[in-house]
């Protein structure tokens, strides 16, 4: 174990000699946390503080502060806690994955791990609301819409979304938005999908009273009575391969719309749902080259037909022009993802799973199409093969058309276990659909001696394929398929030459280097994003997550293969419990939106069970981040929403006046602590006792925790129920806009409602462990949502201990008053708390400025650029305000550096103030300056080109050129192009 010797030496020393308070332990703590003591020490001289114990004292008011330390295990050393990783590791059994079940073995290509999975360049970008230092990821992000749009036969693909369970859930909500006449219709779900997409469409169904119907269409048809829509799997649960034309025809004629969730691979041979006449296709992405990872991160899709474009959840790319006149791309409809409608929103989706949108679009670029469909054939010819083999040995198949999943029904289900057992002794996993069931899925790993070692698990005779090895007979096979001929695909797809000009391992470095180098990530800089806590991914937090013990097991591989998986995440469990001081925490949700909307069903859950079905109104903070809102919604609540004092406090009269205007309605308040104000409200425990004799639960929206870890709990202090971001406090990277974890906390009395692990036939194989005390509805496709980068949080937790991640608090605080009070001369910081502070982010108000020079908020940001800065949050929660989070990560050297830009950039708004330039003229009206354009043969700026790219001495060597001007948002959105424009679009002209 590491000792915990002090490396600070500010701070008094307590009368034993102990340590400081918040000083920063030996070991990983101090290279997670940016400013030495020294540093720490100037800081707290600026803010007029001896030590950071009197800066916290002063800052967090005593009324929440928690009474004993974090009770934590002591802090592991890197090498330490990659020791203890090898040893959930080694527990974990990797097996031959032929479960399938919407989760296939895929080979990541080597040079996509290293240089997108692994490369802080990918995975440390934020969302790409700032499209000028984003065109990297966005041209990626385009690549994945092209190649989904082009795969399904629709006209538009979004980029991307959760898992594919809940994206047939959006698709389901999307129907009813679209098709008005007939939105009180039943939604008719086929029996052939996925026991997963079943179990979370009907709790989300059931939140919101959509009436959803299962029935088998291949035998029952379509039921009487209205119909909203349909959804249909292709292939199917069974594996079955359908020609669904006629059904969608019918379904269509009778006013409905029609979603069909697909596999992407198999869309290679098989018509798409396009052209099949659905309106919109979803599914997962994950075999396009992203690991298993125990069920999660993989990015979902959704593709529609034109005309549905706005009705998209989740993130859309689009591509609009720069200044000058060049093609850029933007996040389209004024980066408008539905959640920020709030109340009015029709999917909480915010961060979804970029980075892994990205890798599985970059398989594509890899592979083209010709290489996508030789994957696919070979799959097929697989499959081909065992089925043969199986029906040379008098087996029963469940459908003869298939692409990749044939299964097999026996007489007795001693015979189904004794398959599944001799399977498993080989070294595969099979699944057990049901009593007498098993299903075999091939996927890209598959090879002749696994469909050998199936067929003998079988007891198969071999005559079938005597002479031939029964798998080899894929490779020679002829072109015949096992799907009908009339769904054969006959249509191009993945035309655009992005898909044919990258072939050469060279060619493909050099691209995702060429994309990640148009882009600026925290790799190079600070990313002051208030709200998004972007602090340091440590490598050694990064390290185990591509191993295969844990990124090869299937989610629903049976319990004892996933034994040391399922210690990591009880034991991550329990760590954040301690953290919270909640009495239970699920990790499954797999995004904060997700975690927000379990917390709500739960409450609602309860009041339910506890006769109270009147309670319906969800209390909301003006000030609250939009999917607040539409998670309540979604959970079939009525917002009615707070005043803000003021002081940016919740306005006390108001919510007595609330609770008073609907008694025995409210159901909850969602607040968020510190607010998103960036203030710790000192009368929080009064806003939970008034709720709380309201009858209503109190939900802490924990997106903030990285101000309160180690001083207060949100379990403690009056909350019943909180969501944690862990891809903001817990060092899961953003990877620009996902992977997210969104763990969700809960009090004693809400433990039996917390979301079901028994999800996906889990409960039965055995992969949940607490199946019958959880059981809320499931939110996502997985026991355990994003299970594969739970590593990074819980090796966090691990090395920093009790003493560093209290340390990471007070750094926290210090960094984000610092900052404050160094520009307070400048950019007056707009709400503070008790003492003049803030707490672990500061909104600079910009508004007063704007008004005197023209220069908005957004000018700023993107002049920030020139100085080699990701911007601020800007306009949210406050419009015209720059909201700044720099976190504990960032030195003083960073700080210092963005302090001198913005002190840089207010010098030239002043220009504009004192009449020397107009606004339209000014630096930071032109920004950003591309190098084409400083470098152009013509210059007529009212500034000089030092001025325009060069404006601090700090950029002379270490320069960043965005690769674009900066960009119409407006054009873009009149104008909506939604994949790859032609390369001579590109022409600089
Ligand atoms: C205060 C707050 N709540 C909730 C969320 C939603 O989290 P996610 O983006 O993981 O869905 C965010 C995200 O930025 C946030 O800042």
């Amino acid at each position: 174990m590491t000792s915990s010797t002090s490396s600070s030496t500010f701070g008094p020393t307590t009368d034993d000699g102990a340590q400081p308070a918040f000083s920063v332990p030996a070991g990983f703590a101090s290279r997670h946390i940016g400013p030495t003591s020294e540093a720490a020490a100037t800081m707290l001289a600026a803010l007029g503080h001896d030590s950071l114990a009197e800066l916290v004292d002063a800052a967090v008011p005593g009324s929440i502060r928690q009474s004993a330390p974090l009770d934590l295990p002591a802090a592991l050393s890197e090498a330490e806690a990659l020791e203890a990783l090898r040893g959930y590791a080694r527990r974990n059994t990797v097996m031959t994955q032929m479960i399938g079940q919407g989760f296939s073995g895929t080979h990541t290509p080597q040079v996509i791990l290293r240089n997108v999975l692994e490369n802080p360049g990918w995975y440390t970008a934020y969302t790409p609301y700032q499209p000028e230092i984003s065109q990297g990821r966005l041209e990626a992000l385009l690549n994945f819409q092209t190649m989904v749009a082009d795969l399904t036969g629709l006209d538009i693909a979004n980029a991307s979304l959760l898992d594919e369970a809940s994206a047939v859930a959006e698709a389901i909500l999307l129907m009813r938005r679209a098709n008005k006449k007939k939105a009180q219709g039943t939604v008719v779900l086929d029996a052939d999908i996925f026991p997963q997409t079943r179990q979370v469409v009907a709790g989300r169904a059931k939140a919101v009273g959509i009436d959803v119907q299962i029935v088998d269409l291949a035998t029952e048809g379509l039921p009487e009575g209205e119909l909203c829509g349909v959804v249909l799997q292709q292939p199917g649960d069974s594996g079955a391969v359908v020609d669904h034309s006629a059904l969608i025809s019918e379904a269509k004629e009778r006013g409905a719309m029609v979603t069909v969730a697909a596999d992407l691979l198999s869309l290679t041979l098989i018509t798409p749902p396009g052209e099949q006449g659905a309106d919109i296709a979803v599914g997962s992405s994950q075999r396009f080259g992203v690991p298993l990872f125990f069920g999660g991160p993989h990015a979902a899709y959704m593709a529609v037909r034109s005309g549905l474009q706005r009705q998209l959840p989740g993130r859309l790319v689009g591509v609009s022009h720069d200044a000058e006149g060049r093609p850029a791309y933007r996040l389209a409809l004024q980066t408008r993802e539905q959640h920020i409608r709030r109340e009015k929103a029709t999917s909480n989706i915010c961060t979804a799973q970029a980075l892994l949108a990205v890798a599985a679009s970059m398989y594509g670029v890899y592979h083209g199409p010709e290489g996508l469909t030789r994957i696919a054939e070979r799959v097929h010819g697989h499959a081909c093969a065992l089925a043969a083999g199986l029906k040379a040995g008098r087996r029963r198949l469940v459908s003869e058309s298939f692409f990749d999943t044939v299964q097999v029904r026996l007489d007795l289900d001693a015979e189904a276990e004794h398959i599944l057992f001799a399977a498993e002794e080989g070294g595969i996993n099979l699944r057990r659909v049901d009593e007498t069931t098993v299903g075999i899925s091939v996927d890209e790993t598959t090879t002749a001696e696994h469909v050998d070692a199936v067929l003998r698990a079988f007891g198969a005779p071999f005559e079938a394929s005597e002479g031939t090895p029964a798998g080899s007979a894929a490779d020679s096979r002829d072109d015949r398929t096992a799907f009908p001929e009339s769904l054969r695909r006959t249509s191009e797809f993945m035309t655009h030459p992005i898909f044919h000009e990258v072939r050469s391992e060279t060619q493909m470095m050099r691209y995702l280097r060429k994309l990640a180098d148009r882009d600026l990530a925290l790799d190079r800089t600070m990313i002051p994003l208030g709200s998004c806590t972007m602090k340091l991914n440590a490598a050694t937090e990064m390290e185990a997550i591509s191993w295969p013990e844990f990124a090869g097991i299937h989610p629903y591989a049976p319990a004892e293969q996933a034994a040391g998986w399922r210690a990591l995440i009880e034991d991550l469990e329990a760590k954040l419990t301690a953290v919270t001081g909640y009495a239970a925490v699920s990790i499954q949700p797999n995004a904060g939106s997700q975690g927000e909307y379990a917390g709500l069903l739960a409450i609602h859950q309860y009041h339910l069970a506890h006769g109270d079905a009147d309670r319906d109104i969800c209390l909301i903070p003006a000030s609250a981040h939009g999917t607040n809102a539409s998670s309540a919604v979604l959970a079939g609540l009525q917002v009615a929403v707070v005043a803000t004092a003021e002081d940016g406090t919740i306005e006390m009269a108001d919510l007595q006046a609330k609770t008073a205007q609907y008694p025995d309605r409210i159901a909850a308040i969602m607040l968020t602590y510190p607010s998103t104000h960036g203030v710790y409200e000192a009368e929080v425990r009064e806003v939970c006792r008034i709720v709380h004799e309201a009858g209503g639960q109190v939900y802490v929206d924990g997106a903030n925790l990285n101000a309160l870890v180690g001083l207060a709990q949100p379990g403690e202090f009056g909350g019943d129920v909180s969501h944690l971001n862990l891809h903001k406090t817990f060092c899961i990277p953003h990877g620009g806009g996902g992977p997210g974890v969104g763990p969700v906390a809960v009090a004693e009395h809400l433990k039996p409602f917390l979301p079901s692990t028994a999800v996906g036939g889990a409960g039965e194989n055995g992969a949940g462990t607490d199946a019958v005390s959880r059981g809320g509805a499931p939110v996502t496709s997985t026991p355990y949502g994003s299970a594969g980068v739970l590593p990074i949080s819980w090796a966090y937790l691990a090395m920093m201990g009790a003493e560093g991640l209290t340390s990471a608090t007070a750094h926290a605080l210090l960094g984000a008053n610092y900052i404050a009070r160094r520009l307070s001369g400048h950019f007056p910081t707009l709400y503070t708390g008790e003492g003049g502070l803030v707490a672990h982010e500061c909104i600079l108000d910009l508004r007063e400025l704007t008004k005197l020079s023209g220069i908005t908020a957004e000018d700023v940001c993107k002049r920030l650029i020139d100085y080699g800065f990701h911007a601020p949050t800007l306009a949210f929660p406050v419009n015209g305000t720059l909201m700044v989070e720099p976190t504990e990560s960032e030195d003083l050297v960073e700080i210092d550096r963005f302090i001198e830009a913005m002190i840089a950039v207010r010098a030239e708004i002043q220009q504009v103030i004192d009449g020397e330039l107009e606004a339209a003229d000014s630096p930071l009206r032109h920004a950003p300056h591309p190098a084409a354009v400083v470098a152009s043969d013509e210059w007529d700026r009212a500034y000089s080109r030092q001025q325009g790219a060069f404006p601090v001495s700090g950029v002379l060597q270490d320069k960043y050129f965005p690769p674009v001007s900066r960009i119409d948002g407006a054009h873009g959105d009149r104008n909506l192009v939604c994949s790859c424009p032609p390369p001579e679009a590109f022409e600089i002209r």
